[in-house]
Order: structure tokens, then sequence, then C-alpha cells
């Protein structure tokens, strides 16, 4: 899960998506990072970490880290929360850019219609609770999705 900061949506992404790995008893890796370098190693957001709070997802842990482009060779899937992130992953990742791993976050929410998740940043906490939202619709979307790649913990 990769947006800019790695401080408002991916992290929201990150511990929705851990959520529903759990619920689901899948073996997925989940990971989250910024392709910009501004709040490295800071936590999330107040109100990203509210908002996930309020809906039972701890994401206190987590620290702000940067994209880097070995992390295209690590994951079968890379996703970017708006096309500007999109094309920051294109950027760092050069010849090493596999574009049948990355994929806009939403285009399994929203089948091919290449939308953005709203950056909440320079707005008040009603826009992190409509990211939330759209981000556990786009987290869900990817589960239906992948359900087949899914390797259960349990028999
Ligand atoms: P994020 O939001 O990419 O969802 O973490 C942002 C956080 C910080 C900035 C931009 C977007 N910034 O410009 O510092």
């Amino acid at each position: 899960m990769v947006c800019l900061g790695n401080i408002c949506r991916s992290p929201i992404a990150e511990g929705v998506m851990k959520s529903i790995v759990a619920e689901n008893k899948l073996q997925w890796t989940v990971d989250s990072a910024g392709t910009e370098s501004f709040h490295i190693g800071e936590a999330p957001h107040r109100y990203s970490l509210q908002v996930c709070k309020e809906n039972g997802i701890d994401i206190s842990d987590q620290r702000a880290a940067k994209f880097y482009h070995s992390q295209m060779l690590e994951y079968d899937k890379i996703y970017a929360m708006a096309t500007d992130v999109y094309e920051n992953i294109k950027e760092i990742c050069g010849t090493k850019f596999d574009e049948t791993k990355v994929q806009l976050f939403l285009n399994d929410l929203y089948r091919g219609e290449n939308r953005s998740v709203k950056d909440p940043w320079y707005g008040d906490l009603q826009g992190y609770y409509e990211v939330f939202d759209e981000i556990t619709k786009g987290c869900e979307a990817i589960l239906v999705k992948n359900e087949h790649h899914a390797t259960s913990i349990l028999p």
C-alpha cells in the first residue's frame, strides 16, 4: 500500500488490509510506504490513528517509510493510492518497474476507472472518515479479487 507521505492514506490501508487478512486467516504479508521522504520515521497522522481506533484497528505501531525499488521484487502486488503515486513509483523503479504488479488501489472496486483516494492531508477529520470508508471498500474488493491466491492457515 503506497501513498505520498505514508502517514495518512497508506497506513489506514495497511491497518484495514491486515485486519481483513487476520479475519480471513490468510497468509498475506501487508506493508505500506510513501514515495516522498518528508515524514520518514513519523507515526501516522492523528486523524488516521483516530478513525482506525474508532473502528477497532490499532495502527499506532506504524512508522512512515519510503518506498524503495527492491520492494518491486519483494511483493506480488503494489497498490498506489493515487495516480501521482503511481507515477512516482514508476520513476523510483526505473527499469525495475513491473506494470503487471502495480495498480491503482481503487481499480478493483471501481474497475478500470483509474480513481485516486483523495489526499486528506490538507483537510479536516471528516475527510479522514471518508477516506477510511473508501479504503475499507477498496480492501474488500482486493480480497474478493485475490481470494483464490490465498493460502489459508487452517485446513
Ligand atoms: P499521505 O498524505 O500521502 O496520504 O500520507 C500526505 C501526507 C503528507 C503530505 C502530503 C500527503 N505532505 O505534503 O507532507
